[in-house]
């Protein structure tokens, strides 16, 4: 299958482009291809004529958002519906990753795949709900809409802290108490297997549709951070703190939690942190 891989320097789309190697994708970050000058994705996508677009490019600075409404409403929602009437004109595969945060937070027990009501507390999840919504509209697209929450996998170009397991590490080492969120519940999302269940969804021809991906089971962050320390066997007490006591520029949904029920259950995301901090 032809395949190019967008926003190729960041976190998911380099476990992506591991993943998808036997394709020989064709990479390309915001130098190659900015996503959100239409003329640019539509020669891409014409010229090239790709089988299978994975869109990893996106705006994903959940505070700075809040100061840059124009920019990320542009490239994670506007830049979205020029890749799927593109994708859906010329018959290619549309991959597109969205989030936890396109949800409120305020239910208990998670949200569906199919959950309708959708009302993001921050510019971000808005910015990406638009996203969907694009995709969702186009007629005749062929794509996978698949949400993540709280990724951990390679660094990507802004560095090596970029992700919270790597920034919880690093806090470990120059503090010796961390103060971590305990009253958000999510789960965390390793990005090696996101790239292969999008793999298997592509190969096994699964249904078009929006789909689920985290691992398994919902966490907080106090307990992800906690995991993090022992298997790392560092010393650093970690201790439980509120949301009110680390304000933060964004809001953040109190209760993160995807349901995956169209898919067999991804692994415990404490398997996949060992191998992600140990292999
Ligand atoms: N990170 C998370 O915790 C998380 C959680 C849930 C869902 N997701 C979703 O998962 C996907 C991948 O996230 P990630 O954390 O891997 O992202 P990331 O590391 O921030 O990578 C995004 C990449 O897109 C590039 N990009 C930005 N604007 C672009 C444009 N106009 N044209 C082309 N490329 C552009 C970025 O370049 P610059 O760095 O130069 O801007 C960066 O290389 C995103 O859709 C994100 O919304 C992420």
């Amino acid at each position: 299958m032809k395949t190019i891989i967008l926003g190729a320097k960041g976190m998911l789309a380099q476990d992506l482009a591991s993943v998808f190697k036997e394709e020989d994708p064709l990479l390309m970050d915001k130098e190659d291809l900015d996503i959100t000058d239409e003329k640019q994705v539509r020669k891409m996508v014409f010229d090239l004529r790709p089988d299978l677009i994975l869109n990893a490019a996106a705006y994903t600075d959940v505070d700075r958002a809040e100061d840059e409404k124009e920019t990320a409403f542009k490239i994670n929602g506007e830049a979205v519906g020029f890749l799927a009437k593109a994708a859906a004109e010329t018959g290619a595969i549309l991959v597109h990753f969205s989030t936890d945060y396109v949800f409120e937070g305020d239910k208990e027990d998670g949200y569906k795949e199919d959950n309708e009501s959708r009302n993001p507390i921050n510019i971000y999840g808005a910015s990406k709900l638009i996203g969907e919504k694009e995709i969702l509209k186009t007629k005749n697209l062929k794509y996978y809409l698949v949400r993540i929450s709280w990724l951990f996998g390679p660094a990507g170009k802004r560095g090596q802290y970029k992700n919270f397991v790597n920034t919880i590490i690093k806090l470990a080492g120059e503090k010796d108490e961390l103060k971590v969120i305990d009253d958000q519940l999510g789960k965390p999302t390793y990005t090696l297997d996101v790239a292969k269940a999008i793999k298997d969804l592509i190969k096994h021809q699964a249904p078009f549709g929006v789909y689920h991906l985290p691992n398994e089971p919902w966490t907080s962050w106090y307990n992800f951070a906690k995991k993090i320390v022992e298997i790392k066997g560092l010393k650093t007490k970690v201790t439980p703190c509120s949301s009110k006591e680390f304000v933060r520029k964004a809001k953040r949904p109190k209760y993160s939690i995807l349901l995956n029920t169209r898919l067999s259950p991804q692994r415990n995301w404490e398997e996949a942190l060992k191998e992600y901090l140990y292999d």
